[in-house]
């Protein structure tokens, strides 16, 4: 696991936009895996940019997002589809068709996972995947739980992770209590992972992601045994960070 530490969330965004352009310049039809929340939204602007200025080209991209909550139809305004489109593939050259979003308003939600990871599979698998931290631990919908699923399934929120997203709802009663979800499987089948954190709210979780012991109660803890990890955070975040005991980690200021 590499740590690369940021001065600011702007720094943070621009290595993590950085790290994607490097790998769709080397692979054109290149296959990601993406992430939602407001840690990555910086990120998605500087791709938007450098799309627009003519350094990378998404027309071959295929791209799959890690989740979706179970009842909002894609045009909802707190969908992921809805946040996908609007912060990053409305503004750059990707072909809509190209993009994977878990349906969350499929009739069959059994039938739905299975098909997601087909597709994930038959597309070759995910060249690089994009995750935020929930303050739980928490990657993509993978909750703490007492064992880990491996594959895209139907999950209940726990309650930290509804209150953590009533931000976006008019109300915490707004918030879906279940969603569809890539499990830990798909996501250290990838060949490459980018896990950004940013804030004071993170630091604790950062530091037991990178240091700490691997725990189903800390989903995140998986990617200790993945070989391929870049975890880019701000200064806030690394802020418990013990880099005496950290191995590989890389100070960009
Ligand atoms: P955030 O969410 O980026 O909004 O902090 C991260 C997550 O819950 O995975």
């Amino acid at each position: 696991m590499k740590v690369i530490i940021t001065k600011n969330y702007d720094e943070m965004s621009k290595v993590a936009a950085w790290e994607v352009a490097k790998l769709i310049k080397e692979k054109p039809d290149c296959i990601l895996g993406l992430a939602t929340g407001s840690t990555p939204e910086g990120m998605y602007s500087n791709l938007v940019l450098m799309n627009r200025v003519g350094q990378i080209d998404f027309s071959k991209v295929t791209s799959f997002n890690l989740d979706e909550y179970r009842g909002l139809k894609g045009d909802h305004p707190q969908s992921y589809r809805y946040f996908m489109d609007n912060k990053l593939f409305n503004h750059v050259n990707i072909n809509k068709n190209n993009t994977f979003v878990p349906s969350g308003v499929a009739e069959d939600i059994q039938k739905e996972c299975i098909e997601y990871d087909e597709r994930i599979r038959n597309a070759g698998g995910i060249d690089l995947q994009v995750l935020g931290i929930g303050g739980n631990g928490h990657i993509g919908f993978n909750e703490p739980d007492s064992f880990l699923h491996m594959g895209t399934h139907l999950t209940p929120l726990t309650k930290e992770t509804i209150e953590a997203n009533a931000r976006f709802f008019e109300n915490e009663d707004e918030v879906p209590k279940e969603a569809i979800t890539m499990g830990l499987g798909s996501i250290m089948k990838a060949r490459k992972i980018l896990l950004l954190a940013n804030g004071k709210k993170k630091a604790s979780i950062i530091s037991k992601l990178v240091d700490g012991k691997i725990d189903t109660e800390i989903p995140a803890s998986i990617l200790q045994v993945h070989n391929n990890v870049i975890v880019v955070v701000d200064e806030d975040a690394a802020a418990e960070l013990n880099l005496n005991i950290t191995t590989n980690v890389e100070i960009v200021k």
